[in-house]
């Protein structure tokens, strides 16, 4: 089962910031999970929520603001006085991070609030103009932003992400186009997800933070999660695997 970096290693790390994407970058797991939204001034940042107010010393919405400003901020001392100076990376800085690993990169597209119109072309371009579109599978709760991305980027991966628990999610997928599909832990452990799974979909789950839990999930036969704790996961994972 593979393990992806919650918004980076974000159990220890302040969530979507370079000082948590570096510390996932030094771990012998499979991926980095992270999630785009985009300044008034067009610039691609990484952020959880549409606003800062959570994760920052700032105020309001990012598409309000300008990469200037939204740069003043500091994103890490909500965290830990130590990540004092953190900022909100770009996506262009964080595949830096990312270039020479053999981490794939979970692009969120959190176009589930704001629509950000044309955001899909803006990622794309990115990851393109670092080579980087093989390294990348993209996902969005936005089923609507899902199709346009699997047209535009035909041989990438795309997940459908869903936050219910639902019946017949294969077929949902089916009809959406994609075979990647990004569910809650509650939802992972009802029927529609085992019949997923049994017809050949993927299934990654969100978020694993409890060994106990990594365990159910690998016996479900889940082919990846996201963790908040990508060093804690990879080490019950290891010891399963070595000394069982
Ligand atoms: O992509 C998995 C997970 O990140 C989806 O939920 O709200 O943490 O972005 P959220
Ligand atoms: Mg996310």
């Amino acid at each position: 089962m593979n393990i992806f970096a919650h918004r980076g290693a974000s159990g220890t790390f302040p969530e979507n910031t370079l000082a948590s994407f570096r510390e996932a970058a030094r771990l012998p797991i499979y991926g980095v999970e992270l999630d785009v939204q985009r300044t008034k001034d067009g610039v691609l940042v990484i952020n959880h929520d549409e606003k800062i107010d959570r994760t920052s010393n700032g105020k309001g919405y990012i598409r309000d603001m300008t990469f200037e400003e939204i740069r003043s901020y500091d994103f890490g001392s909500w965290k830990g006085e130590q990540f004092a100076g953190e900022k909100i990376p770009t996506l262009d800085e964080v595949l830096d991070v990312f270039k020479a690993t053999h981490h794939m990169i979970n692009i969120e597209l959190k176009t589930d609030v704001f629509e950000y119109p044309g955001l899909e072309d803006d990622v794309i371009a990115t990851v393109k103009s670092h080579d980087m579109m093989e390294r990348v599978l993209f996902s969005s709760f936005d089923h609507e932003i899902v199709e346009r991305v699997i047209e535009k980027a035909p041989y990438n991966e795309v997940g459908a992400l869903f936050m219910k628990i639902l019946v017949n999610l294969d077929e949902y997928g089916e009809m959406l186009g994609t075979h990647a599909l990004h569910v809650s832990l509650v939802a992972a452990k009802r029927q529609a997800v085992k019949k997923a799974i049994e017809l050949g979909n993927k299934v990654r789950v969100y978020t694993i933070n409890k060994e106990e839990d990594y365990d159910l999930m690998e016996a479900i036969g889940v082919d990846a999660i996201f963790t908040d704790f990508p060093e804690k996961m990879y080490r019950h994972a290891y010891s399963k695997r070595y000394y069982k």
